[in-house]
């Protein structure tokens, strides 16, 4: 057969890998199209509001519900009564803990669902709120993780203060558990002999992904088929179908949960919250649908927070600046209940990739997890389990050890870095890293901000301001760093034992167009258009002609959903050999229709070939039509696959990024003035969504690192419950990122690519932090903890004498 279009044009036509192919998604959004939760209306459909508690720990009197339920359009009000009879009072957490659903007894964190509220509308609901009527005593509060440690007062009475907890003995009654990797005493031993030492304490405060949309739900019991649909703005859908079945008894085949469109997620969408259990319940009761949305300031102070880890580390060197031990003691506060969302081998998450990008030949990490009276959660915030925790811990560490020894901190990095011919590299915490070459995105991000030249300006900027010339001074920071993404490996993660592994299954129409569904969901990454591309690459069919669809437990895979940058390691790679499996069959089919042997055929774009004679072929879309319409010997008609994925290992991006800061002492205010952010995420599917990922991750590091903070008084109050306090960026704060890329392929990932939307948060925030910090070096700064907003660095510059 003749052909026409040029082999150039049918790759540009496939719109595969490498293309920056427009987002499908963007013309339902910009138009105000998308499909959220609250957008959900159904005939009959109740709403429910939560009744919070105003304190951080007191015990529950009673509770008066009379006044609310004699509300025109009130239809019901739950309490811990009505779900103790069900079971449902209290629910398993993902750390292994149980976690009230409405107050049993007492209450331990300010914002704590009390009582559940069923009405017509939600403003009769809120109303209704008011109306209920709790009488508290109040007992006292610990929001220190540390005093909590030293306290007779029990904060979990439904604890035997004797028994182990779900990672073994605790060492007291407000204590969770206790977590080490590595070689402690070997560790101290190397760190007692050594040159140089640095010590360092840093608090990494608490804060919250704070997605645009807020967590929210709708329940609908069908009781005439026994089946129960719940609609929610879920990251791991399958996982939620699972818990709400074995939580309820309804057989796992009646229950069907849909992830609609969602405004991001950043991990306070992936546990299961006291309002999903309420509104299944209150849907199960009254027969019709209950839909819960939390307001902004129920998001803020009850849903999953992240961080808030007190870490304390020392690091050794030799005198010419080879890091010798590493260790590192992490006090982590969980609040009220562990419900860290964290795979169950892991009760610190990935906090063990603390070692970073560098070769440390020996290290120890400790985590000890407490309980406070704040809200419980714990999550990933664009990271994978802790590892913007580790990564901020090591990236300042090395800037310590750079004071230490009095030395440039870039040139530390470049003397400790993991070599190339290094990888696959063993840490000394116990990870196998697949691939990296640090010193080539570290040149290169050096060579393209003239970091020489920048170090010399900042001498001249630190003259100018002791000869009282300015009142501005610069900082340059320097961030290298190692994510460690794609969890998985079933072997080694599960959540609530479900192993970690993710699915896609195609099915390619007659017609030679295709829809193909993940276990995954999006929450704005835009994987209906990436997804397509893998898959336009491995089976020759033009992305455009194949729809993605994820979200939806009665046709979607199983799969454990969207977090932890794990899409694009696991479910990508699920996408692709689905790919291959499509793609072998095709062959069988090709060389039937061509009348050559399988092996005398060979795939080319979108096609098979006959080996050396280029004019004999059968495009992918005469295979597809064949498929359906051949008897063909010894097939199977039809072309569909699935793809269980099971990674034999996680995927390790890196990244280097340089911030220049100047910041006025005076009113604390930074400027940022560069930033360059060069990310290596293996092979690269779509270059503008990772810009895009890029830009938004630099941008939430820019708000955890400035100011976004979730701080309480000593009463347990939260001082930073609406936006009016909690620090959310807009377009004045955020600087334009320069982006760069080198392409590392990881050797096990079926197309060389790694995850890339945490990257940017991951490796951001230690860069914008160190920016500051390395703006008060020459100052005496040794370390100040985030966030920098105006008033701390208003405070450092104060403490260091510079306003004298
Ligand atoms: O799991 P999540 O989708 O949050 O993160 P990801 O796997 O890092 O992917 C984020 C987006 O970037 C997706 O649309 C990916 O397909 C895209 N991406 C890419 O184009 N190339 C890569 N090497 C990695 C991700």
């Amino acid at each position: 057969m003749k052909d026409d279009v040029t082999r150039e044009d049918r790759v540009s036509n496939l719109k595969g890998l490498g293309c920056s192919r427009k987002r499908v998604e963007d013309a339902r959004f910009t138009q105000g199209k998308g499909n959220y939760i609250d957008d959900m209306q159904m005939a009959g459909m109740l709403t429910g509001d939560f009744v919070r508690s105003p304190y951080a720990h007191a015990r529950i009197k009673s509770i008066n519900i009379d006044a609310a339920m004699a509300l025109d359009g009130v239809i019901a009000v739950l309490t811990a009564k009505d779900l103790e009879p069900l079971g449902l009072h209290w629910m398993p957490t993902l750390a292994g803990d149980k976690q009230m659903v409405l107050a049993d007894g007492k209450v331990l964190f300010q914002g704590q669902e009390v009582a559940f509220v069923v009405a017509k509308d939600r403003y009769i609901a809120s109303d209704a709120v008011e109306l209920v009527e709790v009488e508290y005593e109040e007992l006292p509060v610990l929001v220190d993780p540390f005093k909590s440690m030293q306290s007779d007062v029990v904060l979990r009475e439904d604890l035997d203060p004797k028994a182990p907890g779900a990672h073994g003995p605790r060492k007291h009654h407000n204590h969770i558990f206790t977590w080490e990797v590595g070689d402690e005493a070997g560790t101290n031993a190397v760190i007692d002999d050594a040159d140089i030492v640095a010590e360092a304490s840093m608090y990494y405060h608490r804060t919250h992904p704070c997605p645009l949309e807020p967590c929210g739900c709708v329940a609908s019991m069908d009781k005439v088929n026994g089946k129960l649909t719940l609609w929610g703005t879920f990251q791991a859908p399958h996982v939620v179908r699972t818990v709400a079945s074995l939580l309820s008894g309804i057989e796992e085949h009646n229950i069907r949960v849909v992830s609609p469109d969602i405004g991001g997620g950043f991990g306070n969408k992936v546990g299961v919250y006291p309002g999903y259990i309420c509104s299944i319940v209150a849907s199960i009761v009254t027969g019709v649908p209950v839909k819960w949305v939390e307001d902004r300031m129920e998001n803020l102070m009850s849903t999953a927070f992240a961080r808030d880890y007190w870490m304390k580390g020392k690091i050794s060197a030799t005198k010419e600046g080879k890091i010798t031990g590493l260790h590192c003691h992490v006090t982590a506060d969980h609040g009220a209940f562990d419900a860290c969302a964290d795979p169950t081998k892991f009760p610190a998450g990935f906090m063990n990739i603390c070692t970073g990008s560098y070769d440390i030949p020996i290290a120890y990490l400790g985590v000890d997890g407490v309980y406070t009276n704040k809200a419980p959660g714990g999550v990933s915030y664009r990271c994978s389990f802790r590892v913007t925790e580790a990564v901020y811990f090591i990236e300042r560490m090395i800037e310590v050890l750079a004071i230490e020894m009095n030395m440039d901190a870039a040139e530390l990095r470049r003397i400790n870095f993991i070599k190339k011919e290094q990888f696959p590299y063993n840490s000394a915490l116990g990870w196998e890293y697949d691939s990296g070459d640090y010193h080539t995105a570290w040149d290169k991000a050096l060579k393209a901000v003239d970091y020489d030249g920048l170090r010399r300006e900042q001498a001249e900027r630190v003259a100018a301001f002791k000869r009282g010339e300015t009142r501005t001074i610069m900082g340059i920071g320097l961030s290298f760093f190692t994510e460690i993404v794609g969890a998985g490996p079933v072997k080694n993660c599960d959540i609530l034992g479900m192993g970690m592994f993710d699915s896609c299954e195609i099915r390619i129409h007659p017609t030679g167009s295709a829809v193909a569904r993940l276990g995954t969901i999006s929450q704005g990454q835009g994987h209906a258009t990436t997804f397509a591309q893998i898959l336009a690459s491995e089976i020759g069919i033009s992305a455009d002609s194949i729809t993605i669809e994820e979200g939806d437990t009665d046709t979607a895979p199983y799969g454990l959903g969207t977090y932890g940058s794990r899409s694009t390691p696991v479910a990508g790679a699920a996408a692709a050999m689905v790919g291959r499996k499509i793609r072998a069959k095709a062959q069988m089919i090709a060389a039937y229709l061509l009348e050559v042997h399988d092996d005398d055929v060979e795939f080319d774009v979108d096609r098979f070939v006959v080996k050396g004679a280029p004019e004999r072929f059968k495009t992918m879309g005469e295979i597809a039509y064949a498929a359906y319409n051949q008897a063909i010997p010894g097939l199977e008609p039809g072309l569909e696959a699935v793809s269980y994925y099971d990674p034999p290992n996680m995927t390790y991006p890196f990244g280097a990024y340089v911030c220049v800061m100047d910041i006025d002492v005076d009113t604390g205010v930074p400027t940022i003035k560069r930033f360059y952010a060069l990310d290596d995420c293996g092979t690269r599917i779509n270059p503008m969504v990772i810009e895009g990922q890029i830009h938004g991750g630099l941008t939430e590091a820019l708000a955890v690192a400035l100011g976004q903070e979730i701080a309480y008084d000593d009463m347990g109050n939260c001082k930073t419950g609406t936006l009016m306090d909690f620090f959310l960026p807009t377009a004045w704060e955020v600087p334009n990122y320069e982006t760069d890329f080198t392409v590392t392929p990881s050797p096990h990932h079926p197309i060389g690519a790694k995850g890339v939307g945490e990257s940017p948060h991951v490796g951001g925030v230690p860069c914008f932090s160190n920016a500051v910090q390395d703006a008060f070096r020459p100052f005496g700064n040794r370390h100040t903890n985030m966030p920098h907003d105006h008033w701390r660095i208003w405070k450092t510059a104060n403490d260091l004498g510079l306003h004298d």
